[in-house]
Formats: C-alpha cells, structure tokens, sequence
C-alpha cells in the first residue's frame, strides 16, 4: 500500500487542473506578450486566471502578481518593502519557513536591517504582547509573521497583529502558503499588505504562485526584464501554471467546506487512534481550532529506532516528513522543532492531509507507526 500523508511539502494536481492546463501546452501555446491571436489569446488567459484569483480574496486584478511560487514571493516582498521604503528594522519569529528566516538574515548580514525575533510559546503561537513592545519601540518596522506554520500547523491571529502593526504604521508581510487554499480569505477586509501563495500546496502544479501587495504599497521588481507583470517581473509567463493555479483555486473555493470537514475529521480521527494505541504520545504545536486542519505534528515516546522512523514508514509505502520538505527524511533538520524547545531525542513526525487522503490509510499509517515503535502496551 501507498499512502501519501506529506501534502504540507506538496500535493497531487487535480485531474480537473491538468485538463485545464493541457491546451496550454499543446495548441495554446502563444506568447502572451505577442499581439497577434496566439498571443492573445494567452494574454487573456492568465489575466481570467488573476481575476478569478482576486475575486476569491476580494482584491482587485492589479494587486496579484504571479510569481514562481512561495518562496519567489515571500522573497520579493521582504526584499523589496525593506529597500522601497528604507525600514531598518524587521520583526520576525524563530519558526518562519527558510524563505522568510534566511532572506531577513541575510538582509541583517548586509547590514540593512536590525532584526528582532518575537517570542513564541512551546506550541508555536506569537506572543502578542512582546510583539506590541517591539513594534511600540520600533515603529515603522516590516512584520513577517506566516498565517500556519508548515511543521505544526499553529496558527497565527492574523488580523491582531495586523491591527498592532497598523497602530506602530508598520508593514506586515505574512507568509499565507499553507493557509491559501484551505481557508475562505477576504483580503480587504485583513490588515495585512503583502501575503503569498504556492500553487502546490492545494493540488495545483508547482513552480508557480503568486503575491498579494496591498494597493497602498508600492514596490520595486525584483526580476527586471520585460514588461510582464506591469513591469513587476520579468520574463515570459509560466502559462500553463498560472491558468492551472488559478483553477485549483476555484476548485478549492468551490468544495472548501466539504474538504475542511472531511480533512479535519481524518486528523482528529489519526489523533484519537494514535492516543489508543501509543502511550506517552503528544502532538507538537497547536491541535485545537487555533490548528491548520491539514498538519498533524506528533511527538512520540523515546525509541531506540527514532532515526530509522521515518525510513522505516518509507519502507512500508508510508510518505510523511520530519519537518519541511527540504528536512525530509531527517529529524535533526528542523529549526521550528528546536526553536519549541521540543525533546529533539524523541522522534517528531509531520503528518498532512488532503481531500485525497482516506480513514483507510490513516489505519494503515497507524498500524505501521505502531509496529514499527514496536510498542506492545495499549492504552485503555
Ligand atoms: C510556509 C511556506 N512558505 C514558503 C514555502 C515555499 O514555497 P515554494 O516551494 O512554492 O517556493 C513553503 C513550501 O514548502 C511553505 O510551506
């Protein structure tokens, strides 16, 4: 048996986007940027897929700029907010995914910004108050925050600390990869500028996403080159992905309900099963509804086979992950993990869900982890 339990690092494409993408890559194949029929053609498709996009988050077409995915995004608006409006200095937290942490690190290292890090609890959520204190003696900063951490799913009061970050006139950027999707979002009605999107994490084809700028904000590109994305990124458009983002959107629009119900039911399922049948069992970060229903992070009971764990599910057909995608395969990887002060000798595995995922293969992933911790003792 195969069973898929790593949709936080990506997830399957939708048979209904591929066969939306495939004339992309057949007969539709124009330049957009060429005025005649093919190019036309083209051109209006991706604008249909921006506005489809922003209608979904109640923006307008001009505030969504198609990027090469997540990191890409999160890039551009860090880089280019900090430099646009000359912000020296940045607040952030120790459980940011790598393409916020090392590109506000490096901006630090260049000497460009001071970075502060607001402190969170052991299940990862930001502490408010700390936050209120940094900006109240830096006003004027830029605020990274993301809305779900990808390793533990807790999630973020995004529209507090948008309201702190408005009191200090602060820019706040939130890294929305985990959560676009998977959540209705009313952009206009959010107090946050700037927030990305990963076309993969919601069976959408990779290597394209997008990024949310308020219009009050005005940013520099960060690829120069030709007039694509008003003059916002260079070079010719990712077609075929961006018309197929734009229908995994619409589909998870379109069934968002249903899948959140059946989603979070497999996991407080998999919750319930693991407590039956592992003593000692806890779940790093937030489960309640302060909790991305797609992650599920559990921290089991020392064992002399931690390091082989996640090897071993591997072995039986089972796919999960330590952490993020690119700490896969390994326990030690995981900064968000250690920033928790979570016991790093006890092994920690990330399962994620989606509207793919079945009871049967939570069962059978279950059944695995608990042979393979060979643990004889059921709880009653
Ligand atoms: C929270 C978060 N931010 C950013 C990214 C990077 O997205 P991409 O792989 O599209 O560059 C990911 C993907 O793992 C993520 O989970």
């Amino acid at each position: 048996m195969k069973v898929y339990l790593d949709n936080a690092a990506t997830t399957r494409l939708d048979e209904e986007v591929f066969q939306a993408m495939l004339p992309y890559m057949k007969e539709d194949f124009g330049n957009p940027s060429s005025i005649h029929a093919f190019g036309r053609k083209t051109r209006s498709a991706i604008e249909t897929a921006r506005k489809t996009i922003a209608k979904s988050l109640n923006v307008t077409p001009a505030e969504i700029f198609f990027t090469s995915g997540g990191t890409e995004a999160d890039n551009m608006a860090i880089v280019r907010a900090i430099e646009t409006y000359g912000i020296k200095h940045a607040i952030t937290s120790k459980i940011e995914h790598h393409a916020v942490e090392h590109t506000l690190c490096q901006l630090e290292k260049e000497g460009k910004i001071k970075l502060s890090w607001v402190n969170i609890d052991s299940k990862g959520n930001v502490d408010l108050k700390h936050l209120e204190e940094l900006l109240k003696a830096n006003p004027k900063s830029f605020v990274s925050l993301m809305h779900a951490n990808n390793e533990i799913g807790t999630l973020l009061p995004i529209n507090k600390v948008g309201e702190l970050c408005e009191k200090y006139e602060s820019v706040f950027h939130s890294d929305t990869v985990q959560t676009m999707g998977h959540f209705a979002m009313d952009l206009r009605a959010m107090k946050v500028h700037m927030v990305t999107c990963a076309g993969h994490k919601f069976h959408g084809p990779k290597g394209v996403g997008f990024l949310y700028v308020n219009h009050s904000i005005k940013l520099k590109p960060l690829i120069y080159g030709g007039a694509q994305e008003r003059n916002m990124r260079g070079g010719t458009e990712n077609l075929y992905g961006i018309v197929g983002l734009a229908k995994a959107f619409e589909i998870c629009n379109r069934q968002m309900t249903e899948h959140q119900d059946h989603i979070r039911g497999l996991k407080n399922y998999m919750i319930g099963e693991l407590q039956k049948n592992i003593a000692g069992v806890e779940f790093n970060g937030e489960i309640n509804e302060h909790s991305l229903y797609t992650v599920l992070n559990v921290l089991l009971p020392p064992s002399d086979d931690a390091e082989m764990l996640l090897f071993n599910l591997d072995i039986q057909g089972i796919a999960a992950s330590g952490g993020s995608a690119c700490s896969s395969g390994s326990n030690q990887g995981s900064h968000v993990l250690r920033a928790l002060g979570i016991d790093m000798t006890r092994p920690s595995v990330r399962f994620s869900f989606c509207k793919y995922t079945t009871k049967e293969e939570i069962d059978y992933a279950v059944t695995k982890l608990v042979e393979i911790l060979k643990i004889k003792e059921v709880v009653k």
